[in-house]
């Protein structure tokens, strides 16, 4: 089996841009499985940056991506992700990039209802991205949301509309939105349609299985992060779809089998953008350091997709064992190392202490959650740069002991070690496709 799936460990933004992407010059063709324009992916080559939302990382090669049923695809934010990838020079073409027809549309009004219930909850706000992916999903599920196969047939999809508008509109009053026509949602569908079309496909979970059995290199490329998984996550505090490997299954149409390797990004510390639990934050000078990121502010925690700070706190080793677990990963990509360079010294969360009781495991009750104090070991610093160094044994003593020391306690051994944002200042350890 040579195909690779990748899924983030903790609370998203662990790098997986720069990973997705170096694993892209390797496999034949991309998929997406789940989320949104949600995520947010930063790709540096050379002195070029692409920032993706939807597109699979796979276009910045010209190689065949693919947007799965999986997705919620809001169609405006896509055509505008098409024309920024256009305007720095990529190709992208109704066969390079298939977006399944199974796959649910995001529409103004999700948008609409998930900024102003975000209003509405004040300081119990979920911190969402205001990007309309809850409700889109709730839509899914409630089996009323608009399908990209919908939008070839006028009249089919006037009637979805109307069952769309009998549960929205009522919604929308409480809100203190306006109420909606058919035709305020059927218009503007209706311009971006033709553009769109010729991405639009049947079947195309078939095709991605012909391309496994004919021995391609499938990359499933995951979105956000375990911890945001909506079963498996710091629920309420979640996305609201499964982010675990075990979604590339529903997600894109192939047998479990499929998803190959799983690789599992794991930043060097940990961050998270929105509300929730997090046990190891840290509001010091400490959690100041690790935002501004590693020298020069390369690695500056700020979204990529919102711009908003991320809240910064030291490595959890337990709730990775946990990502660990739940994704079946193979192996970890370590990410943002040199952000943690100068440091004197760096703590791991090991276990975590609830009502006087250690547990290795992040609970389900929020109350809990919330209430969880880390237990640390401490390891020692490094004063050396560890940035963009490409060979192991170049790196600090001491940071390949933190490495050894992440890799025994969240029980996966390491792949990858990214030095920098560059797709090049990687450590290979094992080439995740090979073997
Ligand atoms: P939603 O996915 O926009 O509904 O947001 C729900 C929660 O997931 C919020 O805490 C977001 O900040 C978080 N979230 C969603 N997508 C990402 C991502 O790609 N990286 C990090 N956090 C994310």
């Amino acid at each position: 089996m040579s195909n690779v799936t990748v899924v983030g460990t903790q609370w998203g933004d662990e790098g997986k841009g720069k990973v997705i992407d170096w694993l892209s010059t390797r496999a034949d063709m991309a998929v997406r499985f789940q989320g949104g324009n949600n995520a947010g992916h930063t790709i540096a080559v050379g002195d070029k940056t692409y920032k993706t939302a939807l597109l699979p990382s796979t276009v910045v090669q010209g190689k065949l991506s693919i947007i799965g049923n999986g997705v919620v695809v809001d169609p405006w934010a896509l055509l505008d992700e098409i024309a920024r990838a256009r305007s720095v020079g990529l190709s992208v073409t109704p066969e390079n990039l298939v977006i399944s027809e199974a796959a649910t549309v995001v529409l103004p009004l999700h948008r609409e209802l998930d900024l102003a219930r975000e209003a509405r909850a004040g300081d119990k706000k979920i911190g969402t991205t205001g990007r309309g992916i809850g409700p889109a999903y709730e839509d899914k599920a409630g089996r009323r949301a608009i399908r990209y196969a919908d939008l070839a047939d006028p009249a089919a999809l006037s009637d979805r509309v109307e069952r769309l508008l009998a549960h929205h509109n009522p919604l929308r009053v409480d809100l203190g939105l306006q109420v909606l026509a058919a035709e305020d949602v059927l218009a503007p569908l209706s311009e971006v349609y033709p553009l769109l079309a010729p991405h639009i496909q049947p079947v195309v979970w078939r095709r991605i299985n012909n391309a496994i059995a004919n021995g391609r290199r499938v990359l499933f490329e995951g979105a956000q992060a375990a911890m945001l998984d909506v079963d498996h996550g710091t629920y309420p505090y979640t996305t609201s779809s499964n982010t675990v490997s075990g979604q590339v299954s529903a997600g894109a149409g192939v047998p479990v089998q499929a998803m190959g390797r799983v690789l599992g990004i794991v930043k060097a510390y940990t961050t998270r953008v929105g509300a929730g639990p997090f046990p190891t934050e840290l509001f010091d000078e400490t959690g100041e350091r690790l935002t501004r990121g590693g020298a020069g502010g390369l690695g500056a925690e700020f979204g990529t997709n919102t711009g908003r700070k991320r809240r910064c706190g030291w490595f959890d080793a337990v709730l990775v064992r946990q990502s660990v677990e739940l994704n079946g990963v193979s192996g970890i990509v370590l990410t943002k190392l040199d952000v943690l360079d100068g440091f004197p010294s760096v703590k791991i969360c090991t276990g975590y202490e609830l009502d006087g009781e250690s547990i290795d495991y992040l609970p389900a009750r929020l109350c809990d959650a919330q209430s969880l104090v880390p237990i640390y070991e401490e390891c020692e610093g490094w004063t050396e740069s560890s940035q963009g160094i490409r060979d192991w044994e170049q790196l600090p003593e001491a940071a390949k002991r933190y490495v050894r020391r992440i890799e025994t306690l969240v029980g996966a051994p390491l792949f990858l070690l990214g030095t920098s944002p560059q797709r090049d200042d990687t450590i290979v350890l094992k080439d995740p496709f090979e073997g």
